[in-house]
């Protein structure tokens, strides 16, 4: 799931009333009919800690998030990963619901814990947990389903938190190697997709700046998220040239790394103090990771400025030698994508001498854009194709995988089984990528959709639903069922689109007149 920084979302809360959001491309939200390229991958995603519940049984170790969600006042409602969907039971289910679907890809993380319970190849593997994972690839593969493996999605050892601080502190690089190394052996014969991490902008931020996520370290300083990021960046290099080295010829895989990614709008595209407000905001969030990966191999300038001025806080400078860059930049097969959002951004003057440049914008959104359960979660469908052509025009051309994209509802009674905002907010997105590939020629290779049922979301529990098959938490058996965006998505995969002329054009444009011309979304609400 996508957050920003806690300053930003504090910021967002305010709308911005002077935004003419159509003025300058009135064709913008048109309906384009038409399908996918061939082999175009349709997908959905989940992550252990959110759905495999089993948390302290077959010999896992504890986990940052088992330990956070532990401790009381950090999760709303006390609510834990400790059954979650109880996926380490129902996995079988799981995956003929996909297959009733016709999924034929599926995203899904490994709990480190699960398989080296203290975080070291020295502690010894469990065998219970690689024989879940094996049990798990060869259920999906047996039905037709290709599984996309996330290594890393923010369950770090609680063993490794404890010895060395988690990822403000390198030593932990060598450890995130040997477990990769682990994986790509042990699973790499029947996992072709890869991906080392997932969202380090929002683990390191929301991790290490306001201890608003596991492993909970509040550092307003930046220090700990900026030394985070930093060792995430290594250690994604390093498993991704162990792959490269190791691995590739053999398993003829790809390995990538999913990026939280935002599209700021500048609020007056003619104002050049809000257009370079909205290129500082762009490179702090997006280039941070992006930049040293898919750019030049460095950090953005906004980032470089930063840690100059922290300087003199700062034990471990991050800062990359020639070494580092030479070994980060292209150290990615496809860019993964996680996108949800957008913003509208504007200039605000800072104190030089006392403020950071993280405070030189601020950001918005428009009264219109309908709002999820989420806080951040706005329906800007539009935001999705330019930030696909941004990828296109600065981060040279990669092959991109769309790998979460999605929309919660409430937990309500009853529960949101026809789920129109989120059929809207799909149907929308999905359009968009359309048109980038076909008009901007985005080489965009995947479209996963977040997430295949409702699961634990992180500090929210299980008081946001972002499925597409609706959970009941209050059941011992945690029984799913298909919501009706299951039904949408499954007739996208099967037409692979909205394809030209058809029937299924006729209905897909009358739901667009509806998502875009009644109060639907809003009234869900
Ligand atoms: C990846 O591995 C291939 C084959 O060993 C090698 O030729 C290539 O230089 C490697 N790429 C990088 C960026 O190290
Ligand atoms: C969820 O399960 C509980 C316990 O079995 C049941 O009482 C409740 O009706 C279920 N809720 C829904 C919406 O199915």
């Amino acid at each position: 799931m996508l957050f920003f920084f806690t300053f930003l979302i504090a910021l967002t809360m305010v709308h911005c009333a002077h935004y003419d959001y159509g003025e300058y491309d009135r064709t913008r939200d048109d309906f384009r009919p038409g399908t996918f390229p061939d082999g175009f991958i349709w997908s959905t995603a989940t992550a252990s800690y959110q759905i495999e519940g089993a948390w302290n049984v077959d010999g896992k170790g504890e986990s940052i998030w088992d330990r956070f969600s532990h401790t009381p006042g950090k999760v709303d409602r006390g609510d834990t990963g400790d059954v979650a969907c109880d996926s380490h039971n129902k996995y079988r289910e799981d995956v003929q619901l996909m297959k009733a679907m016709g999924l034929k890809y599926y995203r899904f993380s490994l709990s480190w814990p699960r398989i080296f319970p203290d975080g070291t190849v020295a502690g010894g593997v469990n065998q219970a947990g690689v024989d879940y994972y094996n049990n798990v690839i060869d259920e999906l593969l047996a039905n037709g389903i290709t599984p996309m493996v996330t290594l890393y999605h923010w369950d770090l050892p609680q063993a490794l938190q404890d010895r060395y601080g988690g990822w403000v502190n390198e030593e932990i690089v060598e450890h995130y190697d040997n477990y990769a190394t682990f994986a790509f052996q042990t699973f790499g014969d029947r996992v072709k997709y890869w991906l080392t991490f997932n969202e380090p902008m929002v683990l390191c931020s929301l991790g290490y700046t306001s201890g608003e996520h596991a492993p909970g370290i509040h550092d307003p300083t930046s220090v700990s998220g900026l030394s985070c990021g930093h060792t995430l960046l290594k250690a994604h290099a390093r498993a991704w040239h162990t792959y490269n080295t190791t691995f590739r010829q053999l398993q003829g895989g790809k390995v990538g790394i999913a990026l939280s990614l935002l599209w700021a709008e500048p609020r007056d595209p003619d104002l050049p103090a809000d257009v370079s407000a909205t290129d500082r905001a762009m490179q702090m969030i997006n280039g941070w990771f992006a930049q040293p990966i898919f750019g030049d191999g460095d950090y953005p300038n906004v980032i470089k400025e930063t840690v100059q001025k922290l300087k003199s806080q700062l034990t471990e400078v991050p800062e990359f030698t020639d070494e580092d860059k030479s070994l980060i930049h292209g150290s990615a097969d496809f860019l993964g994508v996680n996108h949800y959002s957008s913003r509208i951004t504007s200039d605000k003057p800072i104190d030089i001498q006392t403020q950071s440049v993280f405070e030189s914008f601020q950001m918005t959104t428009a009264p219109e854009w309908p709002r999820g359960q989420s806080d951040w979660l706005f329906a800007v469908p539009w935001g999705l194709r330019r930030l696909l052509k941004y990828i296109k025009e600065h981060y040279g051309d990669p092959d991109v995988y769309i790998t979460e994209n999605g929309w919660s509802d409430g937990d309500v009674q009853p529960p949101v089984m026809e789920d129109t905002g989120r059929i809207c907010y799909y149907m929308t997105y999905i359009d968009e990528v359309l048109k980038a590939i076909e008009e901007d020629q985005v080489k965009v290779r995947a479209y996963t959709a977040w997430s295949f049922m409702d699961n634990f979301e992180w500090t929210r529990g299980y008081t946001e639903r972002f499925g597409l098959h609706y959970v009941n938490f209050t059941d011992s058996n945690r029984p799913r069922t298909p919501k009706q965006s299951a039904s949408f998505y499954k007739d996208v995969i099967a037409n692979n689109g909205f394809p030209k002329g058809a029937e299924v054009t006729r209905i897909v444009q009358d739901m667009w007149e509806q998502c875009r011309g009644s109060d639907t979304v809003k009234e869900e609400l």
